[in-house]
């Protein structure tokens, strides 16, 4: 644009310096002043409304905005507009959606849980939920079990037992899985002979005479028959493991590549014995929570 038709169109405010530089007056465009003046008018409605200026230790509350929650404890709170009041609400709605559910599951047993879709949905992700936050720290995320030391809860092998009365009386009273060391009592060449026993109850011996000799400590002095059985299937109602079976709970040979390594696996269980146990839970749970638990687990590691 020229310098003469700038001057023509637009309006300044007189002050000129240094000869020609000018000073605009621009109005400001229409659209923006009504803009302007409606977020005035919206802060005035909002500063009535809803919490605004401090005064004070306090601020304005806002008018006619009150929120009305009830908390956990069943207290009626009503109380000016706020996020945290909101979000209070919210939780209040979600609980009465999981109240409804858990008392739906408060008389009915299990068979009857599992039959019912949104019942044992409602079951297993809230059992999911209870499982991360108080389970998976030992049995690990999914119960995959920590060899050594923590059973695995989605193998189908169950050292206290696999139906839901048993899980329950697990997780309700705790257990201890308990074993005397033989250290004392078996010479070294003993605990030896009685570990290659044991590993040829699941297939994984190579010496036939020291299993020979091995058998004969199983099923003699050392009493080991006692608690795993005659069979060496072990026995629900001790927690005795089953020693016939793949699945090794306490000694950690699956990961071991030679049978070298594996025997003295074994034999450090045998030599140390076994003190662990897994912790009662009936006070920290509501019995709803418990049944939920049991419905989980069991079906972590369990189809039958
Ligand atoms: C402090 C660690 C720890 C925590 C936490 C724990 N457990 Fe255990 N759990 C164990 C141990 C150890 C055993 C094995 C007990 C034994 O040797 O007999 C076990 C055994 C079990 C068994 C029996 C497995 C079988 O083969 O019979 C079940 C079921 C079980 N736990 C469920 C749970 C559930 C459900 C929770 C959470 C509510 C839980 N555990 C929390 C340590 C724990
Ligand atoms: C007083 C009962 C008792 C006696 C006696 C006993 N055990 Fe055990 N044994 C147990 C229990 C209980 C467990 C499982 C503990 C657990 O899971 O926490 C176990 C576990 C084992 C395991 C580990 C199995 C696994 O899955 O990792 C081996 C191996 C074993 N016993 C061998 C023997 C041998 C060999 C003898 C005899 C020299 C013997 N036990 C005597 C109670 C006994």
């Amino acid at each position: 644009m020229s310098k003469e038709k700038q001057s023509r169109t637009v309006q300044t405010t007189g002050h000129a310096w240094d000869g020609d530089i000018q000073e605009f007056n621009n109005p400001l465009p229409t659209w923006w002043l009504w803009g302007f003046y409606a977020t005035v008018v919206f802060a005035i409605v909002y500063w009535i409304f809803y919490p605004a200026w401090p005064i004070g230790d306090d601020y304005t509350k806002g008018i006619g905005n009150e929120i009305e929650y009830t908390t956990k404890d069943g207290k009626t709170v009503t109380t000016h507009w706020n996020t945290r009041a909101l979000y209070e609400r919210d939780l209040q709605e979600a609980r009465a959606v999981s109240d409804k559910f858990a008392a739906s599951l408060k008389d009915v047993g299990y068979a009857d849980i599992l039959k019912d879709a949104d019942k044992s949905n409602y079951a297993t992700s809230a059992a999911n939920v209870l499982f991360a936050d108080n389970c998976a720290g030992c049995h690990q995320p999914g119960g995959a079990g920590l060899p050594g030391h923590y059973p695995s809860l989605v193998d189908d092998d169950w050292i206290w037992g696999s139906s839901y009365e048993k899980v329950e009386e697990t997780i309700r009273k705790g257990r201890q899985g308990i074993m005397p060391g033989f250290s004392a009592s078996l010479k070294d060449a003993q605990v030896s002979d009685v570990a290659e026993y044991v590993l040829s109850l699941s297939g994984e011996s190579v010496d036939d005479e020291m299993v020979k000799r091995g058998q004969k400590i199983f099923h003699g002095d050392a009493g080991c028959v006692v608690c795993h059985t005659k069979t060496g299937q072990g026995n629900i109602d001790m927690g005795s493991a089953n020693l016939t079976d793949q699945i090794w709970t306490v000694a950690n040979i699956n990961t071991k590549s030679d049978h070298d390594k594996k025997l003295v696996a074994v034999k450090k269980i045998i030599n140390n014995g076994i003190n662990r146990s897994m912790p009662a839970w009936e006070k920290r749970f509501t019995d709803t929570e418990i049944k939920m638990l049991t419905l989980y687990v069991h079906q972590l590691g369990s189809s039958n």
